[in-house]
């Protein structure tokens, strides 16, 4: 994942968010900083499905710059550990939430096998080439039976898109046998609960129009402006979709 659109949006933005948010006030954090999907009902859905509660050891791979996992820290007690490839996004996450940031990439997870109760991997399988290698680690760091959330956005088909750059879209049912093949059952999946509450989006949407007086004639502006509308063009056409998707690892069979 280098390209140049795909740094801007993940990496200059992130830092940007941080700042806008420095200036706005700490209430302004977790929505700007839930950039897969900013729901929090999407939030509730993957936390209740995983069963998260007070002192789950929590990984979230690609964890952009923290809000998911600083949400369910708050809400739910969790004790959240960030990955995050993004050099600036680990720094972002850190200033913001004070968790614990590794600043790696999800195909090569620094911790131990079967070392973490859950993963959430939110908006992240679509920008990555080999799924299947982002999968296959995250099942070697949970325990077994453990559950993973997914933030995934699915191809309605399996034609080619005009997709922002970087961003390869799965079917639904080329999920489900990734997912088969890594080692995951797939327990239940839903779409994307609708109806985002004014006091998320429009704390948001003013951390981002702070970023944007701030940055507008930045290239990276433009770059990360042009990944949204055409990712915008393609939930509004119907060519795409969010799903969220609770596995589990599947327990290894007992040997007779
Ligand atoms: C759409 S953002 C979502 C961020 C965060 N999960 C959220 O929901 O707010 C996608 C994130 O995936 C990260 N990412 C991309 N490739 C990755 C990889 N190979 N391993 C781990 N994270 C990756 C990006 O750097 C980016 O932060």
């Amino acid at each position: 994942m280098t390209e140049p659109a795909m740094t801007a949006e993940f990496d200059d933005v992130a830092g940007w968010t941080a700042d806008a948010v420095e200036q706005l006030g700490e209430g302004y954090a977790i929505p700007a900083a839930c950039r897969g999907s900013a729901n929090p009902a999407a939030l509730a859905w993957l936390a209740e499905a995983c069963e998260l509660r007070a002192g789950t050891r929590l990984l979230d791979v690609g964890a952009g710059i923290g809000g998911p996992a600083a949400w369910a820290a708050e809400r739910f007690g969790v004790r959240p550990v960030l990955l995050e490839p993004m050099p600036a996004a680990c720094r972002a996450a850190a200033r913001l939430f004070g968790l614990p940031v590794i600043a790696a990439d999800g195909r090569r997870i620094p911790l131990r096998a079967g070392s973490v109760d859950a993963v959430w991997c939110l908006g992240v399988l679509d920008t990555v080439a080999d799924k299947a290698a982002l999968l296959r680690e995250i099942h070697r760091v949970l325990r077994p039976g453990a559950p993973l959330g997914l933030l995934a956005v699915v191809a309605r088909s399996p034609r080619a898109l005009p997709a922002p750059e970087g961003n390869l879209f799965p079917t639904r049912r080329r999920l489900a046998s990734l997912l088969d093949g890594t080692g995951f059952d797939l327990v239940e999946q839903t779409g994307l609960p609708g109806g985002v509450p004014l006091s998320w989006s429009r704390r948001a949407e003013q951390v981002a129009a702070v970023v944007a007086a701030g940055h507008a004639a930045d290239r990276a502006h433009a770059l990360a402006a042009r990944q949204a509308e055409s990712l915008t063009r393609l939930f509004a056409s119907g060519q795409i979709s969010m799903r969220l998707v609770h596995a589990a690892k599947r327990p290894v069979p007992c040997a007779r």
